[in-house]
């Protein structure tokens, strides 16, 4: 018997899925855990039992649940203004695009909603800079991006997808795109033409299972990129604002995009907001009624975006997960030999690859949730561990002793 087949639901979490399966529609497949409350690190579910966040909502939550700083913005400005669209100024847009463009060197923010709304936004600028800017003809501007990448579910970020089941159905699908092998700049470099507009990649890929590339990927993509009058457009949604214990991912090989995409934790955790951030010579191609989002950069969401710049420009977070993660990393690499078999990642966020034979990953994230500890499997036998930056050292190793005795049980 496996571990899935003996966790039991009852009771107040078995009334909340219930509802939630029979009118929520079944895209996700969640662990069996009805969050209510939470703080910090910790989510505490409908009956009163507290769990260990070791995701921080696929990185959205990095300043921790319910960040104090962040909920009062919030507050303040729920009592102020929340929403005027984009057809009158709101006295929060201006200083939050400031705040944002001056922490990421750039001139201009495109203020944005949800993480794959910045990348197929940032495609469009890319396009448009390729036409307006760099002369391609109408229609035959191409994309390269990497085999197993993961920007989001739209129509054109699937159709560059190496996922069959992220696919499946939804053709036809956006052409324009090539893929290459992650890490490999020859093959970037060997895919580039004349009409390449874009090189779209994840300086770190999340989903793919926290894939690092060599360490001279980045600087040579940039070479070239800048050689061949190609955007380096880097996709920090998952991997910038303090994740990896830099600010942008990018940083840690002293890499500079052309574009930077950015959402999640941007939102500090309590609203959707993200961002395409360049400088004036490429996000200076969009003019009025070219693009546009009824929400994005809405008062709320700008407030609450300011103070999240203001907090990374302290640089506590980035220290915390610099630090606390050559723990987790090499608390983790303990278990190599004892169910682990590689553990990958930098700063607080590790893709541990566990023995096919203890279990898929959804079965021991399970196994997990019992003991209090909440991951989230990506990729068969492959777990997450990507908690608030809030976490500490002591609860480190508690979720690793947890993870250590849910190895040696399914062993
Ligand atoms: C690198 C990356 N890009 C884009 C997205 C899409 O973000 P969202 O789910 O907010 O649309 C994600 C989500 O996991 C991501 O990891």
């Amino acid at each position: 018997m496996t571990v899935a087949d003996t966790h039991t639901i009852a009771g107040a979490t078995a009334d909340a899925i219930a509802l939630d399966n029979t009118y929520a529609a079944h895209n996700y497949s969640p662990l069996p855990v009805v969050a209510s409350h939470a703080r910090g690190a910790w989510i505490t579910d409908v009956e009163g039992r507290r769990y260990l966040d070791c995701l921080a909502a696929y990185s959205a939550v990095n300043f921790g649940h319910h960040n104090d700083e962040i909920v009062a913005t919030a507050h303040r400005q729920l009592d102020a203004v929340t929403l005027v669209s984009r057809a009158f100024h709101s006295d929060r847009l201006g200083p939050f695009c400031a705040a944002l463009a001056g922490l990421c060197g750039k001139d201009m923010v495109l203020p944005m909603n949800s993480g794959a709304e910045a990348v197929e936004s940032g495609l469009k600028v890319a396009r448009k800079w390729g036409a307006d800017v760099k002369g391609v003809p109408a229609g035959m501007a191409n994309i390269i991006v990497a085999d197993n990448n993961f920007h989001g579910r739209t129509i054109s970020i699937v159709s560059f997808s190496s996922d069959t089941t992220a696919r499946g159905g939804f053709g036809p699908f956006t052409p324009g795109f090539r893929s290459v092998p992650f890490g490999d700049v020859d093959a970037v470099a060997a895919a580039i033409d004349e009409n390449t507009v874009a090189v779209l990649i994840e300086p770190i890929q999340g989903e793919a299972g926290i894939i690092v590339p060599p360490d001279d990927y980045l600087p040579r993509l940039r070479q070239v990129c800048t050689q061949r009058n190609v955007l380096l457009i880097a996709d920090e949604i998952q991997s910038g604002l303090a994740r990896i214990g830099h600010t942008f991912a990018c940083d840690h090989w002293g890499v500079v995009p052309d574009v930077y995409l950015l959402g999640k934790a941007l939102g500090g955790g309590v609203v959707p907001l993200s961002a395409v951030v360049a400088d004036r010579d490429i996000l200076g191609v969009l003019h009025p009624g070219e693009h546009g989002s009824t929400f994005g950069g809405n008062p709320l969401a700008a407030a609450i975006g300011s103070t999240v710049v203001g907090i990374l420009r302290r640089g506590e977070f980035q220290s915390r997960s610099a630090e606390l993660g050559l723990h987790l990393h090499a608390r983790l690499r303990s278990l190599i030999g004892r169910g682990v078999l590689a553990v990958r990642g930098m700063g607080l966020w590790a893709g541990v690859d566990i023995d096919p034979r203890l279990g898929t990953g959804k079965q021991l994230s399970l196994a997990l949730a019992e003991r209090g500890v909440l991951v989230k499997d990506t990729h068969g036998s492959t777990l997450r561990f990507a908690p608030p930056l809030v976490i500490t050292s002591d609860e480190i190793d508690w979720a690793v002793e947890q993870f250590a005795c849910v190895l040696a049980a399914a062993g």
